[in-house]
Order: C-alpha cells, then structure tokens, then sequence
C-alpha cells in the first residue's frame, strides 16, 4: 500500500519490470535509427525518468531536448491542452522521437504531433511508456509501447497525482 497525498495507492509495475521492458524498447529503437542521428523530445513533466532511463540504453548517436505540456488537473484529463515549454531546437528534416510518460485520452499527444508536424521533420515517431486503450478518443499511431495498462488512474515513475509520487521508483495503481 502507498499514500500519495489524500489516496491509496497498490503496487502495479515492480522497478524491475519496467527496467526489462525499458531494455526491450531501448534495443528496438538502438536497431531501427542506426545511422540516423534522431532528436529525442522528452514530454515533461511526466516522462521524466522514463526518458532519462531509456536514453542511457540506447547506443546510438542522439540529439535530446524536452518540451512542455499540461492537460491533466488532479486525476481528470481537462481536454484542453497548454503549451508551457515550447520546441527550441530546429525540427525541420529531423528524425524525431516524442517520449511520453502514458497515452491516456491521446488528446496530449495528437495536439503535440499536430504542433511538431508543421515544422516539417523528416519523420515522427512516438514512444509511450504507458497506454490505456480504453481511455482513448483520438486515434494515435504508437510506435513503441511499455505496457498497455487498464483504464485506471496510476503514479509513480514521473507520473503524479496532483503533483505528488513522481519521485516513487515502481507504479501504483489507485485503489
Ligand atoms: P491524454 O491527453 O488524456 O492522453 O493525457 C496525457 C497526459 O495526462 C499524460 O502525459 C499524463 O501526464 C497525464 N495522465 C494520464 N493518465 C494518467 C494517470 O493515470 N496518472 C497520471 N497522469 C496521467
Ligand atoms: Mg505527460
């Protein structure tokens, strides 16, 4: 059982399973860009440790930068997305690779490839460490998935209720 502010939280994925999974999807796409110099946007705040975790597996040359986005208040998903940290780098003609932390409604993630799109990379693809099929309401091609996981609310491992249990090294799942 794990507290996070006012809610209880069972464990859901162990360290260690997301650490096999994370190797798994580190070594496909170490395989599928070699000798393709990707830039690597990590979706803050949420995909943190994700990023971070899967980028020291990969072995390949790689540009990283992060964007900022904000659509979650609490545990409800506002169907409105903010832009708080923009794309700095030049996206034009490069390989891009979106790291998400969970494909939830895929609201976040249809806005982020829309705004990435119209400035012409040579490619997309997206990774989510998380997906909850049931949950979605746009259609979003998924290139690399962690673990497809039930319509319930979940923390941990950089994703947070109300802020709080980013910091937790497994995920939970709400009681
Ligand atoms: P979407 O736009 O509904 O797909 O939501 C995407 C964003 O909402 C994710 O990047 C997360 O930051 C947040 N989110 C969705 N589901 C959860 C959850 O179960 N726990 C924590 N955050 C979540
Ligand atoms: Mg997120």
């Amino acid at each position: 059982m794990m507290k996070v502010k006012d809610k209880e939280f069972t464990p859901f994925i162990s360290a260690e399973e997301l650490d096999e999974r994370i190797n798994c999807i580190a070594k496909d796409i170490s395989k599928d860009y070699r000798g393709r110099n990707p830039l690597v946007l990590g979706v803050l705040n949420g995909a943190f440790m994700f990023v971070s975790d899967l980028m020291k597996k990969v072995d390949i040359p790689l540009q990283m930068s992060f964007i900022k986005i904000s659509s979650y208040q609490a545990m409800n998903s506002t169907g409105k997305v903010r832009e708080l940290i923009g794309v700095s780098e030049e996206i034009k003609g490069r390989e891009v690779i979106v790291v998400e932390d969970i494909v939830d409604t895929g609201v976040s993630m249809t806005h982020l490839l829309e705004t990435i799109s119209e400035k012409g990379p040579a490619s997309i693809s997206v990774v989510s460490l998380l997906f909850k099929p049931a949950a979605l309401k746009k259609p979003v091609m998924l290139d690399y998935v962690g673990f497809e996981i039930p319509d319930k609310f979940v923390v941990g491992y950089g994703l947070d209720y109300d802020g709080f249990g980013r910091n937790l090294k497994e995920i939970y799942q709400l009681k």
